[in-house]
């Protein structure tokens, strides 16, 4: 399977990759996380990303392109791989065709998970995740079951939630911005090229999962 997930931030991307992963097993490449974990190892990436993202505005073009093409090559051609997070923008989705044409693994489909802003505003601002195991969660629409048990890495205790620095209000609604500039245009991109399936992200998250595995086939 070779698949993007696109969507507004707070849309349920990494909510439904982590459940792909988990149920099939194909690995998730989201250019947000690998951008935070270089960002808490403190590299030179993640400093210069850092800058960009307390923002909340895209880090460069060549930047994300060079992570993602780098982790496309490792890639095993059999799984294959949700892309979350990535493309962003037109450049980076033609640089995007241009490499797996190169590696010859063409894309399958791109889903658009829809929702309605004002609800992304409230997602966002009430997300809170794990620091041990990065499950996400939200403080009222999907709080961490009590335990015990607790998750298998870290069964001796309960989730440690943290809240992302660029869900504090002023920085989503920044977010919501560039979106709507420099990533939704890739809504007709992708419909050009008849790769898009749209998705209603405005129900539950278990609704959403259901509905991708039936347009996933
Ligand atoms: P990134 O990490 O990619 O963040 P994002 O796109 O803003 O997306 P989010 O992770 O915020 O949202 P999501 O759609 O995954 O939602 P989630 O499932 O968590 O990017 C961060 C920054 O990195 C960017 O601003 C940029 O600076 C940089 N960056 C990253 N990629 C880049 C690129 N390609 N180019 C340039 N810069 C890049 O869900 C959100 C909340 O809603 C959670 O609390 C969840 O529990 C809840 N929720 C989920 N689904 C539902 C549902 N169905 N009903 C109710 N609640 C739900
Ligand atoms: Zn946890």
């Amino acid at each position: 399977r070779r698949l993007i997930l696109l969507g507004a931030p707070g849309a349920g991307k990494g909510t439904q990759a982590q459940k792909l992963m988990a149920d099939l097993a194909i690995p998730q490449i989201s250019t947000g996380d690998i951008l935070r974990a270089a960002i808490s190892r403190g590299t030179a990436l993640g400093q210069e990303a850092k800058t960009y993202m307390e923002r909340g505005v895209l880090v460069p073009d060549e930047v994300v392109i060079g992570l993602v093409e780098q982790r496309l090559a490792e890639a095993d051609a059999a799984t294959g791989w949700i892309l979350d997070g990535f493309p962003r923008t037109p450049v980076q989705a033609e640089a995007l065709d241009a490499l797996l044409v190169g590696l010859g693994q063409p894309l399958e489909a791109v889903v658009l998970i829809d929702v309605p802003e004002a609800q992304l505003i409230e997602r966002l601002t009430g997300r809170r995740s794990c620091a041990i195991c990065k499950r996400i969660y939200h403080l009222r629409f999907n709080p961490p079951p009590p335990g015990p048990p607790y998750p298998s890495e870290h069964p001796d205790r309960p989730c440690e939630l943290v809240q992302r620095p660029d869900d504090a209000l002023e920085v989503v609604s920044k977010r919501q911005a560039v979106y709507r500039q420099s990533t939704e245009p890739l809504i007709a991109y992708y419909r050009e090229q008849k790769k898009l399936q749209v998705l209603d992200g405005d129900r539950p998250p278990e609704i959403v999962y259901s509905e991708l595995r039936r347009l996933l086939g």
